[in-house]
């Protein structure tokens, strides 16, 4: 087959697209065995202290009703661990925490049931608000997945000295919540010890490891059925504790039980981004050369569980600087425990370091883009490892070009009716990596071929995408490649999630596809000991953000005329899903910067707005013209197709250069997201 007609790189349209815009896709809740019935999950109304004392009479003589389950009756599950040890104590440790749930013949009912049970508590004062100065702050062993908690090279404190031009400042970011458009659901069903699944996840095998281990069952007994699902964007890539109700609740009452969560209650049990709290300092020369970087991150986690975000990671590796010094500190709070939301780590650090190089950009007077040129490391900071591939400066330079970037002015000095007009910059990065996984391929007689891969298709493309892959693998037209995903019966694989879901699944999918076209018939293969081409590199992938805003200065509205992204993301598997993923992670980085904010009540101890009316997520009002491009890259040391990551770095800076551009627009330097009307008002 000629380069010409190979499927990699062509934008092919969605397999399952007209499945899913007919309706004919299967999603979680929407499988129905025989004999189903539903579930509806009690939460908390305090959010610290005991259930001394749980009453379902009320409930359980609701005609319809088959079961309440709580601490009282619940099983004892000695592999359950953190968040999924379901209704194992009395304790409570956050509000709207699982404290029984009721098991009905319909929906309703079991909603009306749930309503009906009677918890009673012994409350004890909580602790629910981050802030500066907390008592409990504590040093994690290590920040996710399994990095150094602080670093330090170089005299930072010789360096900070001596600088000749020093920004100092503290950048917030609020409790920010996944939203994805399909709530998390589960349909349970034991057959003897054997427990099946269909459930909304970002990777079926993830839910086969952890749900074994609670339930003390052999993998092999667990099968989990996922083959589409509506969005996680990190709230699905571990299974949360509903799922352990669900299989609670089906052993209960002999059934197969089906278990939604409500939009209201995803705002408890599905995760959601730490607040934080992060003071940046930034010395450098006359020039603006990179002297000292310091970057010290506050943020929470729960009493269940640990979750250490990783947020200054990407400052280690970000800029050149002689002096490097990052820090994370937790304080364990009576909420529920932080998860991943898309971009963990890299979206909140680099909101706040991209912020400060545009606050250093102004007290050099440089160029933003010229600053980061000149800050450009020739390897790793941290490691002193070569990048695999790095071109950033090429994404700033084409994006600059492509933008029509005008270089600095004078904040504040721009206006077209009643609205300053600013242009804003920052840049983006996320790492690229890959793990093992194991696919399973097989020949059929008249030369089409079928590959089994535990992966995930959270809306992303990723069935289309492995199916070109495995098209190119193989040598063969599209139509004769068949991709089945979703089921866990395929084997152990990387989930939808990290970035490396096409980077790592694909190197599964080549390694099955180059030994049936060696002409053997059926193949299972596992890259887990497979050598690394990319071992001692840093890989990362690149970009540059440039937002326009318009601001009103009478009401404080912020809109967003235009914004471009320019990405380095090695090989582009296929440009029309790659750049919706783009689009779609910039949308959530304006998002992030003007509206997303999940408001925390101190005094119940609760969340504030927890529905899609009062958490406000952009709808097409709110995004002007989104434009992605992207270097022409490919990174075979990251993966076999050349192709990095694409799922995360959209969001990555976004809001920074949005940021950036109300300070352009206005003059004032707003450091605590979102950037409402009432805080535009206020400066
Ligand atoms: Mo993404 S937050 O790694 O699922």
């Amino acid at each position: 087959m000629s380069i010409a007609e190979r499927a990699v790189g062509a934008p092919v349209e969605r397999i399952e697209g007209r499945e899913k815009v007919t309706g004919e896709a299967v999603y979680a809740f929407e499988h129905a065995p025989e004999g189903v019935a539903y579930a509806a999950i009690v939460a908390s109304t305090v959010a610290r202290g005991m259930v001394t004392g749980v009453d379902a009479g009320a409930a359980l003589s609701l005609p319809g009703v088959l079961g309440v389950l709580s601490a009282e009756n619940a099983p004892s599950l000695p592999g359950a661990e953190g968040e999924l040890a379901v209704l194992q104590s009395p304790a409570v440790a956050y509000r709207g925490e699982i404290v029984a749930a009721v098991v009905a013949e319909t929906l309703e009912t079991a909603r009306q049931a749930a309503e009906l049970v009677r918890v009673d508590y012994d409350a004890a004062p909580h602790d629910v608000l981050l802030r500066a100065g907390h008592p409990g702050l504590y040093t994690p062993d290590k920040v996710n997945p399994n990095y150094p908690t602080d670093t330090e090279d170089g005299d930072v404190d010789a360096a900070l000295a001596a600088a000749e031009v020093c920004v100092d400042e503290t950048y917030t970011t609020p409790t920010e919540h996944n939203n994805p458009m399909e709530p998390h659901a589960t349909v349970a069903e034991w057959e003897g010890d054997g427990l099946t699944l269909y459930d909304s996840n970002q990777g079926a095998w993830n839910v086969v490891r952890a749900i074994a281990k609670v339930f003390a069952i052999d993998e092999e007994r667990v099968r989990v059925i996922s083959p589409h699902v509506g969005g996680g964007f990190g709230s699905k890539g571990t299974p949360r504790p509903h799922v352990v109700v669900a299989a609670l609740c089906a052993r209960l009452v002999g059934r197969p039980v089906k278990l939604a969560v409500t939009r209201q209650q995803m705002f408890t049990l599905t995760g959601y981004r730490t607040p934080t709290i992060q003071r940046l300092r930034l010395a450098a020369d006359r020039d603006g050369r990179l002297q000292a970087i310091v970057h010290d991150v506050i943020e929470q986690t729960s009493t269940v569980q640990e979750f250490a975000e990783q947020t200054a990671l990407p400052t280690r590796m970000m800029y050149a600087s002689p002096a490097r010094r990052t820090t994370h500190r937790l304080a364990a709070l009576d909420v529920p425990t932080p998860s991943w939301m898309r971009a963990p780590g890299e979206c909140p650090g680099m909101y706040a370091l991209e912020s400060a190089m545009d606050e250093l950009a102004v007290a050099s007077g440089l160029d933003p883009i010229e600053l980061r040129i000149r800050n450009e490391p020739d390897t790793d900071p941290e490691t002193g490892n070569a990048f695999s591939t790095r071109n950033l400066v090429e994404c700033l330079r084409r994006g600059a070009e492509r933008f029509g970037w005008e270089g600095r002015h004078e904040p504040g000095g721009r206006r077209d009716g009643r609205w300053l007009v600013g242009t804003g910059v920052a840049s983006s990065t996320y790492p690229a990596r890959r793990v093992g996984s194991t696919a399973h391929g097989t020949a059929e007689p008249g030369g089409t071929f079928t590959i089994r891969i535990t992966a995930a298709d959270i809306g992303t493309g990723a069935r289309t995408a492995l199916t070109q892959i495995a098209a190119d693998a193989l040598d063969v037209p599209l139509d004769r490649v068949r991709v089945v995903i979703g089921d866990s019966e395929s084997g152990q694989a990387m989930i939808a999630g990290g970035s490396m879901g096409t980077s790592s699944w694909g190197a599964a999918v080549v390694k099955a596809c180059e030994r049936l076209r060696a002409g053997e018939a059926e193949v299972h293969v596992d890259t887990g000991q497979d050598a690394d081409p990319g071992e001692g590199f840093a890989k990362h992938s690149f970009g540059a953000q440039f937002v326009e805003v318009r601001v009103d200065p009478g009401t404080g509205e912020v809109r967003i005329p235009r914004a471009l992204g320019m990405f380095a993301c090695g090989r582009i598997v296929n440009p029309a899903t790659a750049r919706s993923q783009f689009l779609g992670g910039m949308t959530m980085g304006i998002s992030m910067a003007l509206f997303e904010e999940t408001v925390v009540d101190g005094a119940q101890g609760g969340y504030v707005n927890r529905d899609l009316a009062q958490y406000h997520v952009p709808t097409n009002a709110d995004i002007g013209d989104l434009e992605v491009g992207w270097i022409d890259e490919e990174d075979f040391r990251v993966s076999p197709m050349g192709a990095k990551g694409i799922g995360e770095i959209g969001i990555v800076g976004t809001a920074a250069a949005v940021a950036n551009a109300v300070y352009d627009a206005t003059g004032v330097r707003h450091r605590d997201l979102p950037i409402t009307p009432a805080r535009i008002l206020g400066g």
